[in-house]
């Protein structure tokens, strides 16, 4: 499973890619408002720090805006993959969108069903969004397990990424569904890198060397 970062923060990707696992970044309008900059400059600077797929999402709802706007950022840097949510106009613009040769990642996906859509429709990846599934109490690993093996079953090229991830928990029940991607927030990285007995041992190994030596 490839490992992709949650966030629209230089600093928070920039940490996390120093550490040599990064694939990717996938952002959306709430993480990219929340740094208060020049949009399409904050995309062109995460595209020439990681070396992998980076998500930016349309603003425009309609289909003529969605297009406009897909080019927009499509332009910014060849590994830019426009990320479109799933509606009726979101479907044509995936469609089309593929035709000219511009990678989507069908986002706000909720159900099986929208992601045999958006596969069908030529999204190269869909996001299945498990933590919002959670939140309202019904079982996104479910969902995501579900997806997968129907996208596995027919052969469908496009790829999922496990996203809306909460905590390290779901970052493991993804590999185990076999999800392609996971994406996840720097915060969620840290707890993940994190373990009381790894701490344990080296506080445990330390003092036994500086009592010898
Ligand atoms: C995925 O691409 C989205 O940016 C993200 O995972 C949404 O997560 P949230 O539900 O924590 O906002």
């Amino acid at each position: 499973m490839r490992i992709f970062i949650d966030s629209a923060n230089i600093d928070e990707i920039r940490e996390i890619h120093s550490l040599g696992f990064l694939d990717g970044v996938t952002t959306n309008p709430t993480l990219v408002a929340r740094e208060g900059r020049d949009y399409h400059q904050l995309i062109s600077e995460i595209c020439n720090l990681v070396e992998g797929p980076v998500s930016a999402e349309v603003i425009a709802m309609d289909y003529q805006g969605m297009m406009r706007e897909a080019r927009l950022l499509a332009a910014i840097h060849p590994n830019v993959v426009v990320k479109i949510p799933l509606t009726e106009d979101g479907l044509r613009a995936i469609s089309s969108l593929r035709k000219e040769g511009i990678n989507t990642n069908a986002t706000l996906i909720f159900s099986c069903n929208q992601a045999i859509l958006a596969a069908r429709a030529g999204a190269s990846y869909v996001s299945p969004f498990i933590g919002r599934v959670d939140d309202i109490s019904y079982d996104g690993v479910a969902l995501l397990k579900d997806l997968i093996e129907i996208l596995d079953q027919y052969l469908l090229d496009t790829e999922v990424i496990a996203a809306s991830i909460r905590h390290p928990m779901h970052v493991t029940a993804a590999a185990l569904a076999g999800s392609h991607i996971c994406t996840v927030p720097y915060a969620v990285i840290k707890q993940m890198i994190k373990h009381p007995l790894t701490d344990a041992g080296i506080e445990r190994f330390m003092n036994d060397w500086k009592r010898v030596f």
